[in-house]
């Protein structure tokens, strides 16, 4: 199928990309020794998944139990649910380990512990992480605290404890390559810090799981940690080009979309794909370069210069000149198909339910792969 026979606006996922994306990661993982535990709440799609890893299948990291059940269907069993765990999902939980996941789950509070304690005891064993708050960005229990020790001897108490777990999530905030390599060395240190608190305890800790795809990128060393998780580095987006974790021409994802006519005197061009095929998401409104709700390229994927996605509607996108001065904006002819860059992967992909996959400038469709969604 060639992409003018599609129906816009459609998914496309460059293969040559995403290939050179994950090579490239998983060198960097290899050099400093340690395994990486891909995030797949990036790509949902097993046949992404299975792109990952150069044979393997797994360890992988997801973010809902609905994705551990496709996945382990698909065969990866080495699954950390990296969420929070709630009461009411731990009997799933332990279907899912009955059916052969290695499935370990993740808590930062008392009450949890001793949930999956009391569940462990009834319905066996439940491996779980301590999350740890690295960098003041969401959830985990301080590295220095006494929540993490109380809730070590509690999880141990009752054979769950299996380790610590970080996300580094402030790194997307930081501003320069260094202030990424120092944010790195900070979720390594507090983390490995946590690990050596709960050994130093008599507990048990053998799974040190750092990782956010900036701190992946940028880590000088990763000593004391056994894993990093990364997810959006298959793909990347502007998010990521906007902090130098890639290059705009290493981004995968796109939506393809047709001009459907102008606005001439405002120098707008109007397409088909408004925040429903890109996302509301506007990651890139806090950066130095606000790249609105996309980047626009040709149909080939060459970027045309300056041309930007200013404004959404549900079905509606507004293209036009960085500048804002309409004699700048080319006219693209109605008919015209585009290529748009996402600021956010994850979230983009998520308003779809399956990618064309591409390579390069090419104008064929080689393969439709399904992708899913929902809990
Ligand atoms: C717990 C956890 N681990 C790992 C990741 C992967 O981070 P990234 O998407 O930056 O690769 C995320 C992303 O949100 C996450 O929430």
């Amino acid at each position: 199928m060639k992409l003018g026979e599609l129906e816009t606006p459609a998914l496309l996922l460059d293969a040559d990309r995403m290939a050179a994306n994950v090579t490239r990661m998983r060198s960097r993982m290899a050099a400093l020794g340690v395994t990486l535990r891909p995030h797949l709440k990036t790509c949902k799609s097993a046949d992404v998944a299975r792109r990952l890893f150069d044979g393997a299948t797994g360890p992988v990291t997801v973010s809902t139990l609905k994705e551990a059940e496709h996945f382990l269907d698909n065969g990866f069993t080495d699954i950390i649910y990296a969420v929070g765990i709630t009461p009411g999902k731990l009997e799933h939980a332990s279907r899912l380990r009955e059916r052969g996941a290695d499935l370990k789950l993740l808590l930062d509070n008392l009450d949890a512990a001793r949930a999956v304690a009391a569940h462990a005891a009834r319905r066996g064993n439940l491996p779980t992480l301590i999350e740890i708050d690295s960098d003041g960005h969401r959830a985990g229990v301080a590295p220095e605290g006494a929540d993490l020790l109380a809730i070590g001897h509690c999880l141990a108490a009752a054979n769950c404890l299996a380790g610590v777990l970080t996300h580094a999530g402030a790194s997307y905030d930081c501003r320069s390559v260094a202030a990424i390599r120092a944010m790195a060395e900070q979720e390594r240190a507090r983390t490995v810090r946590a690990a050596l608190r709960l050994r130093e305890a008599g507990l048990p800790c053998e799974i040190v799981s750092v990782g956010s795809s900036p701190t992946a990128t940028y880590a000088e060393r990763l000593d004391g940690v056994t894993e990093v998780r990364a997810g959006v580095y298959v793909f990347f987006d502007l998010v990521m080009a906007g902090i130098e974790v890639c290059r705009v021409e290493d981004i995968a994802l796109s939506v393809l979309a047709t001009v459907i006519g102008h606005q001439r005197e405002r120098g707008w061009i109007i397409t088909d794909a408004g925040w429903m095929a890109m996302s509301r998401d506007r990651g890139t409104a806090k950066q130095p370069v606000d790249q609105g709700y996309g980047l626009v390229c040709d149909a080939a994927g060459q970027r045309l210069p300056d041309l930007v996605m200013i404004d959404a509607n549900q079905e509606h996108g507004i293209v036009a000149h960085r500048s804002g001065q309409p004699q700048h904006t080319p006219l693209l002819p109605v008919g015209t198909l585009l290529r748009i860059l996402p600021n956010h992967a994850c979230a983009t992909g998520a308003q779809h339910d399956r990618y064309h996959v591409v390579r390069g400038a090419s104008d064929s469709v080689e393969v439709v792969w399904p992708r899913f969604s929902g809990w």
